[in-house]
């Protein structure tokens, strides 16, 4: 059986993909947790994966985890991944991202480890994109607008430089936004319909509190994510980067609207000038034929099936 550890695997990604790879039931699931991270995603698959504790932060920690556990794949996927928060704590976003990736690196090198690592790039790296750039491919400039943006360029670059120098062999997922339930409430689209739930409950008042609407994402279905996360690690080629994404585009507006359909209740939306950006990705929309060519992915389910299942997520809460 492969043995497969997942960084991250307590957060969103990391307990999907968990859930995705408990269906194939052909690999040995190892987690990485740091002390105290909330186990809510993952109580209900505790028993059926073994379960390390890790500070990726921490050089010697990583070797000795890595060093134990021996894994053929890695999916790393632990991250500081909120974009606002890099403005506020750069420091942490940069240490937590890049560093956490050079101690892997670092390990599986010095180790002698034999194993495939995907990388949980971001399509923030692309940044500031022109109208006539659209849609992005991987060889699009990178123009990070964020110090999260920034610590994603420099695991992106990373990889690609240890497999160039050392013949670390990873593969790069330029993951464009996904969504669905278990995403944390910060983040746009679980953060409107959580807020449209607690209304529905009357936990607050009947007031949405909203940031940029103008701004335009291409989201996939983290269900979706998660099996090209799968695919990519089977059949991509080492060292190369891809683009994951739907190849459609929303504005905030629309997934707002979308989400105001879904519910009874009426509701005042209101700009919050707290949740603007000091710069803001204003378009991403992606070109994933490099990453279909290489392994037929096609995301399938579609994005209001994926609203809907967050505000029902938030509404069982
Ligand atoms: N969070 C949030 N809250 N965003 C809002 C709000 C709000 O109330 N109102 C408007 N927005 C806009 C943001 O300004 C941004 O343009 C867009 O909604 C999406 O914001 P997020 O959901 O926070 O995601 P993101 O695009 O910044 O980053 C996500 O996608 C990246 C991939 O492109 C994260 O998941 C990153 O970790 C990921 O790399």
């Amino acid at each position: 059986m492969r043995r497969v550890l997942v960084t991250g695997v307590t957060g969103f990604a990391g307990s999907h993909l968990v859930d995705y790879m408990l269906t194939r039931n052909d690999c040995e699931i190892f987690g990485i947790q740091r002390w105290r991270s909330p186990l809510e995603n993952v109580t209900h698959f505790l028993d059926r994966i073994t379960m390390v504790e890790c500070d990726l932060r921490d050089a010697s920690s990583t070797r000795d985890t890595l060093e134990r556990m021996r894994p053929d794949w890695i999916f790393h996927l632990a991250a500081q991944s909120f974009v606002p928060t890099s403005w506020s704590a750069p420091t942490e976003s940069l240490t937590t991202n890049v560093l956490g990736q050079l101690n892997i690196f670092e390990a599986v090198r010095r180790i002698g480890l034999q194993c495939r690592i995907q990388i949980a790039c971001s399509s923030e790296e692309y940044g500031m994109v022109y109208a006539d750039e659209l849609p992005i491919r991987e060889t699009n400039p990178l123009r990070p607008l964020s110090p999260y943006a920034v610590s994603k360029v420099a695991q992106d670059m990373l990889a690609y430089q240890y497999w160039m120098s050392w013949k670390v062999d990873s593969v790069r997922t330029r993951g464009f936004n996904h969504e669905g339930p278990r995403r944390g409430p910060v983040f746009v689209a679980s953060d409107f319909a959580k807020q449209i739930a607690d209304i529905e409950k009357g936990l607050k008042p009947p007031v949405l509190h909203v940031g940029n609407l103008e701004a335009r994402r291409d989201f996939t279905d983290v269900r979706d994510m998660v099996r090209g996360y799968w695919l990519a690690l089977e059949k991509c080629e080492p060292g190369e980067v891809y683009n994951l994404c739907s190849g459609k585009d929303y504005s905030i507006q629309r997934v707002l609207d979308l989400l105001l359909g879904m519910t009874k209740s009426k509701i005042e939306v209101r700009q919050d000038r707290m949740r603007l950006r000091p710069s803001d990705v204003p378009v991403l929309l992606g070109d994933r034929t490099k990453f279909t060519q290489a392994t037929g992915w096609e995301p399938v389910i579609p994005f209001e099936q994926t609203l809907q299942d967050m505000l029902d997520f938030w509404r069982a809460r």
